[in-house]
């Protein structure tokens, strides 16, 4: 059991990467928080069969719904230790038929949940607590077209991820964020025709070298990684979880 005792906070927990580290940390021991938005009967689904998961609906993107949330973990248990930034939606678009309200979208989920629910729960996180922000290896500059903005909002979570390491290691709060590269969820099958995933599925294959797409469990053992102490010396880190991806536009950021 290697949460035991531990405390977690996990947003978008009621379905795909975010569904199967809220299961990873209630076998390993821990109490966790699921936050769900519009899905109750799949994140009840998931309480109902593992230990000691609570439900809370939030939408990330109201600040004042997450502080909300936050204080109702503060009555009911009173601390954090760990909180996985996962909640996010992405809209596909090409760059030149931008949609204002898409992308701004994007920014206030994928952005603005993060940071609305990092300054929110530090409040009650305790020494040694670990932050867990689910980025994307589009934030870093993989080659997929039509996903620019979504791409920008996780450039910047990755970005909040290294000055949240910085200004919250004088309270032993360690930032890391995981890159995940294409992983068949509801996000990634949801926004493409059949068609469309089954060329996709062919081109992962080919430009991967581990040669296969991810699963929600590659992504969510990577959480607990770096949700325990044997990730005690890494801090403001982006994990790229992505199979060993060889299409990148660029391996910088
Ligand atoms: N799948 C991939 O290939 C991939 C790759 C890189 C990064 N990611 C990132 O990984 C994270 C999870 O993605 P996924 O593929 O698991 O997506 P998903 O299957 O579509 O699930 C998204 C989750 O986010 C929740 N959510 C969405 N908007 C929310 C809001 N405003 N407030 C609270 N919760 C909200 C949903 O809750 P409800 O259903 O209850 O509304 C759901 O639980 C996202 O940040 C995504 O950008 C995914």
């Amino acid at each position: 059991m290697r949460l035991k005792d531990k405390v977690a906070l996990v947003t978008g927990g009621s379905r795909g990467i975010g569904a199967e580290i809220v299961k990873t940390f209630s076998k390993e021991g821990a109490t966790v928080y699921l936050n769900y938005n519009n899905n109750e009967s799949k994140a009840r689904s998931i309480s109902e069969i593992y230990n000691n998961v609570k439900l809370i609906k939030a939408d990330v993107s109201q600040r004042e719904q997450v502080s909300k949330m936050i204080e109702y973990i503060k009555e009911d248990i009173g601390f954090l230790d760990i909180l996985v930034n996962n909640a996010g939606i992405m809209l596909n678009m090409p760059i030149l038929e931008y949609d204002e309200a898409k992308v701004r979208k994007m920014f206030d989920v994928n952005l603005f949940g993060t940071i609305y629910t990092t300054i929110e729960s530090a409040k009650i996180m305790r020494e040694g607590s670990s932050i867990i922000n689910i980025a994307s290896n589009a934030g870093i500059g993989t080659s997929f077209m039509n996903t620019t903005y979504y791409s920008l909002t996780k450039a910047a979570v990755i970005n909040f991820t290294k000055r949240v390491a910085l200004e919250l290691a004088n309270r032993k709060i360690r930032c890391n964020a995981i890159a995940p590269g294409w992983i068949e969820t509801d996000l990634t099958i949801g926004a493409r025709s059949r068609e469309e995933t089954e060329q996709l599925k062919k081109f992962l294959v080919e430009n991967t070298t581990i040669g296969r797409w991810g699963s929600v469990e590659d992504v969510a053992k990577v959480a607990l990684f770096l949700a325990t102490e044997d990730s005690g010396y890494v801090n403001g880190q982006v994990i790229v979880v992505d199979g060993g991806r060889k299409d990148y536009l660029t391996h910088s950021i």
